[in-house]
This record gives structure tokens, sequence and C-alpha cells, in this order.
């Protein structure tokens, strides 16, 4: 087959070369965005009269009619033309004969390739975000319903005061609120458009690079032809902000494994969201957040991918720029698979608040509580903390919780212990005082939902 680029050879491409160098198995996803890049330059070349309108049309409606055949999965690619621009305009000037071969004036498939994938990857971001939010409404969801259910809160997975199971929640609402805000941000990088930088140093035909801007809805042109070409940036940053999202998952999933396990009961999935096991009967395995925490293994590997890839790269294209794709589509797909699995198995997971509040009453999280209220008292804190320590101490050789010691027991460390002592450390008592801002008291984490809730609509 004759090459786009044949004229300068005497050989054909040996077909190793061919296989090695060619991006089409898996560049073919930018299809519909080169055909809408393709489409904006030609109106753009119309109107700037560098090419004649009834070519213009030609041209336009070939491509209209591939993209109605890429849409219906009519067309076949070939190896042989390397990369979805190639396959592309062969595809074109087969549908409308040589004048196809206009549409390439004025541009190249560096600035080409650039512009797909900014198109590429600001639809893709859109819908990411929608997920990330639907992701947030099950958090807020399950929140509501459990305000009032108190569990233990860890540091170094011991326990260490109880915490309301809505406020817990909530912690990872706002860290999605955060990813879904970077995503946002990112737009303006996204938007800006490369198209008419052509190879690398721009054109001369009179092109209107802000006309193809506009039309393919970006903020502005890239204001260096260079840097248009070779700028990957957005893709890294769409791989840093994937990878600090899929910490996030990972985080809420290992703790949705480990809140199912036998020792903490404290949630159960759903039957629809867990999978058994081939030999084991009593077997209703994670396996869901189990993979959404693996998966933050290739989203990393992707972002240090392009990293190295993009490092002690000279300027301007390099054909090295053609792996930026794979890891870019397998983040993508990724996170879109992980957020649409996430929402729906929040949502279905069944809370166990006798189970949690059990756990609350047979530990010492409420310890905290007692050392303040010897320092409401008048003891300064760091005596009333070496106070408490005594009695836990003293409880655990008793083998008692502290709601279970008497009020004499209590009065042997201190003289300042009274019988509301004990109403301080209902559990509570003990989530509802802690009404600081942002605290998990039952009012702070009321208002915390509701300020998610407009951040949300
Ligand atoms: N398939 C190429 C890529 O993905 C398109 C750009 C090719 N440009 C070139 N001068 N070889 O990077």
């Amino acid at each position: 087959m004759t090459k786009l680029w044949g004229g300068r050879f005497t050989k054909p491409t040996n077909k190793l070369v061919e296989e090695y160098t060619s991006s089409i198995s898996f560049d073919q996803k930018l299809a519909l965005q080169d055909i809408k890049g393709s489409i904006a330059h030609v109106e753009m070349l119309g109107s700037c009269n560098i090419l004649e309108m009834d070519e213009v049309w030609k041209i336009k409606e070939g491509l209209l009619s591939i993209e109605e055949k890429v849409k219906k999965e009519e067309v076949t690619f070939s190896v042989e033309h390397e990369d979805i621009h190639m396959n592309i305009e062969k595809l074109l000037i087969e549908e409308i004969g040589p004048v196809g071969g206009k549409l390439h004036t004025g541009r190249s498939r560096n600035d080409q390739v650039a512009t797909d994938m900014h198109l590429y990857l600001r639809e893709k971001t859109e819908g990411l975000i929608e997920l990330v939010e639907a992701v947030q409404s099950s958090l807020v969801e399950q929140a509501e319903q459990h305000m009032e259910t108190i569990l233990p809160g860890y540091t170094h997975l011991q326990r260490a005061q109880p915490v309301s199971f809505g406020h817990h929640l909530m912690a990872y609402f706002w860290m999605f609120e955060r990813d879904k805000e970077r995503l946002q941000d990112s737009m303006k990088r996204i938007n800006w458009s490369p198209l008419g930088a052509a190879a690398l140093a721009g054109t001369p035909y009179p092109i209107d690079r802000k006309a193809t801007s506009d039309a393919l809805g970006f903020d502005q042109p890239y204001p260096n032809s260079l840097d248009a070409v070779s700028d990957r940036d957005f893709i890294l940053e769409f791989l840093s902000i994937s990878s600090i999202m899929i910490t996030h998952i990972s985080r809420l999933s290992e703790e949705l494994i480990l809140w199912g396990s036998q020792e903490f009961q404290f949630v159960e999935l759903d039957d629809a969201f867990c999978t058994g096991s081939s030999i084991m009967p009593q077997k209703k395995n994670p396996d869901v957040p189990e993979l959404l925490r693996g998966k933050t293994g290739r989203i990393y590997g992707h972002l240090m991918g392009l990293l190295t890839l993009l490092k002690g790269l000279p300027l301007a294209y390099n054909k090295d720029m053609q792996e930026d794709k794979e890891g870019m589509f397998d983040t993508v797909e990724t996170l879109e698979g992980a957020l649409s699995l996430l929402a729906p198995m929040l949502a279905s997971m069944q809370v166990k608040g006798d189970q949690m509040k059990n756990a609350v009453k047979e530990d010492y999280s409420n310890a905290t509580d007692i050392a303040d209220y010897l320092a409401v008292k008048g003891m300064p804190f760091r005596e009333a903390h070496e106070v408490i320590g005594k009695i836990v101490l003293y409880s655990i050789q008793q083998e008692k919780y502290l709601l279970d010691l008497s009020l004499e027991e209590y009065q042997q460390f201190s003289t300042l212990f009274e019988s509301d002592i004990f109403e301080k450390l209902q559990p509570d008592q003990v989530v509802a005082a802690r009404n600081s801002e942002g605290g998990t008291g039952f009012k702070q984490v009321e208002n915390q939902i509701q300020l998610a809730k407009e951040h949300l609509s």
C-alpha cells in the first residue's frame, strides 16, 4: 500500500517496523475527536480563503460520512496507515477522491494528535466529575442516615475516641470534593488549542487559530507553537489527579474490607457486590473493594511512565510521545469503572450500628473525656492525664471498663469525681460533646452535611 508520506522513499517499510511504529491499535479511540478537529480545521481553511468553498464542502461531507461509519463500527483501520490520523485521511481520499488530500494543508499530525487528546480528555474529565459526584451523593446519603451511629475512631489502628459514622464517611466526601475541584481546575489547561501550531513552527498559510480554537470550544490557542506540540502537562496533570483520587478510593476500600471482616463486623456489603470462594462455601469476599485498592498500582504506574517518558525529551515532537496514550486511556477507563461501582456499593452497604456501639462500650475510648472532666474542675490537664492513666490501668487489672467502676472507686483516684461522671462517659455524650467546628459532635456533622449538599447542588 502506498504511504501518505511515501514520496521520499525508495523501499517499502519493513513489516516489523510498520507494526512496531503503528499506534492504530489504541489511538483509534480518538477517531471521533480527530474528525471533529479536522472539520474545524477545514472550515477555517475555507473562511480564510486557503481552500475553495466547494472543496471545503466535499471534505466536510466526506468526514461526516466517515464519522457515521465510525459510529456504526463499519470502518476497518489498518496498520499500514500507522495511526488514526493517516487512517482517516486515507479513508477520506477513498471516499471523495484526491481533493481529500487538501485537508492536511497548514497542519501536521503533531498539532493534530495534541488537539485530539485535549478534546478527548476534556470530554472524559467532564464525565468523571459526574461520576465523582455520584459517589459523593452515596456518601452523603449514608452519612445522613448514620449521623448518630457511633463507632470507635482510631489512631494507629488502636481505639482512640468514639465518633459518628456519618462524620467518618463525610471525611471521604471532602477528599472527593478536592478531587473534583482539581479536575475542574485542570480544565483551564486542557482547554488550550494546539491546532495550527503545525509540525512545530507554525505555517506560512494565513490561518486563523482563534477560529479553530473557538469552533472546538477551547478558551484560547497555545501562544507558542513549540510548546503546543510538545506539551503533555495536561495529561500528566490528569494522571496526578487520578493518582490522588485512586489513593482516596483505596483508603476507603481498605476500611470497607476491614469493617466487613469477622473481627470488626461494622458493615456488610450487599451480596450483589461480593463474590464467593470456589472451595470454601462460607466465604463472601469483598472482591470489589480489594480490586479498587489493587487498581492503584496501575494508575501510579501510568503517572510514573509519562513523567519518565517526558524527562529529558528535547523539543518539539518526538516519536516517544506516541507512548502517552495507553496510560491515559487506561486511567480513564479504570477510574470510570471504579467510580461507577463505588457509588452503588456504598449506597447499598448495610451499616451495623449495634455492632459499632458494642465495640465502643468495650473499650477505653472515653478516657480522654474523664481527663477533660477533671480539667474542667480545675485540675491541670497534664495531671488529669496521669490520674486517668492510673484509672485505666486499674480497670484493665480489674477486667472492667470505665463505665463499670463505682463512684467510690473513682473517688479513690480523685475527690473531684461526682456522680455526673457516669452521664459524661456515655458514648453519645462523648461524641455530642465534641462540638468544636468540624468536630464529630452531632450538630457539627449536621452542619457539615448541609454544607456538602450545597457543594453538590
Ligand atoms: N501517532 C503519532 C502519535 O501518537 C501521531 C503524531 C505523529 N507525528 C509524527 N511526526 N510522526 O504521537
